[in-house]
């Protein structure tokens, strides 16, 4: 059997390919217009596919757009029906209406992500294929239930924020009333006060980090008024996000207590790797784009903390099989969170587009700024995910922004710099 693959994500590629590897013979590919070759030459070869899996929100030419190429060409070729490729298309939670234009555009089935073997097996024996048991099993038994256990483990984390069984937390909603605030041009300190001081426990905390040798001055801060009016509204609002923020990287579990400060400074990091971007390409803007970078993983952040939090003390959790699980998924749960926690457009479509790898002319400035500073934040020591940097000239998102090596080296050094002076200001918040 000989199945075709469509994913532009790295890491969630390469999982479904061993995933899928002892079924069939697998082909990958990274965009859709090369699956869409792929699957033309082997028709030329007469060697066709009999399945092709695609995730459908891919740049350049989606999955939806493959399906419909693929489908075209098969009438084109005069294919009869039950001659036809199978096409299983992956979904996430953000696309998940696009399924109804799937099945119009001929698509045979759909699976909601996370990938997860056992789904794909099931819609592979519907599609009439038949896969020999011994194949199935032949992973040992141990792997083959932790990668059962993740899969579904993510997908109940979701289904159960999704369906408001878990209380997300309240503590963003300061973050958005300043930034509402602060695109009002009569934002005032007083305004910015009222607001801060509504909330005690981060009022505290934002007269500590004011203190702090990285932001002290000469005069103790006393009060939220006058650390506002030391450290200017912009910057004060860029520490109350990092203030808000940080709380929803605390944990009770211990077994994921490393991962999630490891997330948090991953976060802090790309913050001020966007500033630095931001500084450098746009005359304004800067602290925005430090608070979009803070927040970009909030998906990941949120699931792993709820996976880690519930696991119980029988379920062994492997700290790198979760994080694969999630990867796939972070980036439209974090675009469904700041959905329901009322962010705008611009902050929903960072968390969705940042990872991707292939970017169209439109592509805002903001979601070019973030993906960058999340790849630099991996040069200076700050990722988490298995990812590969690879050479900085090879980055699209710089070559957009049109920064050039000496650029990034300078804003990455700038950045680190900041990470290190600052990350004190925070720490015993
Ligand atoms: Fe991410
Ligand atoms: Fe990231």
């Amino acid at each position: 059997m000989k199945i075709l693959i469509a994913e532009d994500q790295n890491i969630s590629r390469e999982m479904l390919v061993k995933m899928l590897a002892n079924i069939g013979q697998i082909e990958a590919f990274a965009t859709g217009l090369e699956a869409l070759k792929a699957f033309e030459d082997a028709f030329d070869k007469s060697d066709p596919f009999q399945i092709m899996i695609s995730d459908i929100s891919m740049p350049v030419m989606s999955g939806f757009e493959l399906l419909k190429a693929v489908r075209a060409s098969e009438n084109k070729k005069k294919i009869d029906k039950q001659n036809r490729i199978k096409i299983l298309m992956f979904t996430s939670y953000a696309d998940k209406d696009t399924i109804v234009s799937c099945y119009r555009a001929g698509c045979d089935d759909y699976a909601v992500k996370p990938f997860n073997k056992k789904v794909i097996i099931e819609k592979i024996k519907k599609f009439g294929f038949t896969i020999d048991e011994t194949t199935e099993l032949n992973q040992s038994d141990e792997t083959k239930q932790t990668e059962k256990t993740m899969g579904q483990m993510v997908s109940d984390a979701i289904e159960g924020f999704k369906k408001g069984k878990v209380d997300l937390p309240a503590l963003p909603h300061i973050v958005q009333e300043l930034q509402d605030l602060i695109s009002s041009p009569n934002a005032s300190v007083t305004d910015m006060a009222k607001i801060i001081e509504n909330d005690t426990a981060i009022s505290i905390k934002l007269i500590i980090a004011a203190n702090s040798p990285f932001y002290g001055g000469v005069e103790k801060t006393k009060d939220v008024k006058m650390a506002i009016n030391r450290l200017g509204l912009d910057v004060t609002q860029s520490i109350v996000a990092a203030i808000a923020n940080k709380g929803l990287y605390e944990t009770k579990n211990p077994s994921i207590k490393k991962l999630m400060e490891k997330i948090w400074m991953h976060s802090f990091a790309t913050a001020h790797c966007a500033r630095e971007i931001a500084k450098k390409v746009s005359s304004m803007g800067y602290e925005k784009a430090y608070v979009k970078g803070l927040i970009h993983d909030v998906g990941a952040t949120l699931l792993i903390k709820n996976i880690g939090e519930n696991a119980t003390e029988k379920t062994d959790i492997d700290i790198n099989e979760l994080i694969n699980a999630v990867f796939e998924v972070h980036a439209s749960f974090g675009a469904f969170l700041l959905n329901k926690w009322n962010f705008g457009k611009d902050f929903v479509s960072v968390a969705s587009l940042h990872e991707w790898n292939k970017y169209g002319d439109k592509t805002e400035r903001e979601i070019l700024i973030v993906n960058l500073a999340d790849i630099l934040s991996y040069k200076i020591g700050y990722g988490f995910f298995s990812k590969d940097v690879g050479e900085l000239s090879d980055i699209q998102s710089a070559n957009m922004l049109e920064l050039t090596d000496t650029d990034l080296k300078i804003i990455y050094e700038k950045a680190e710099k900041a990470v290190i002076e600052s990350s004190g200001a925070f720490a015993k918040i």
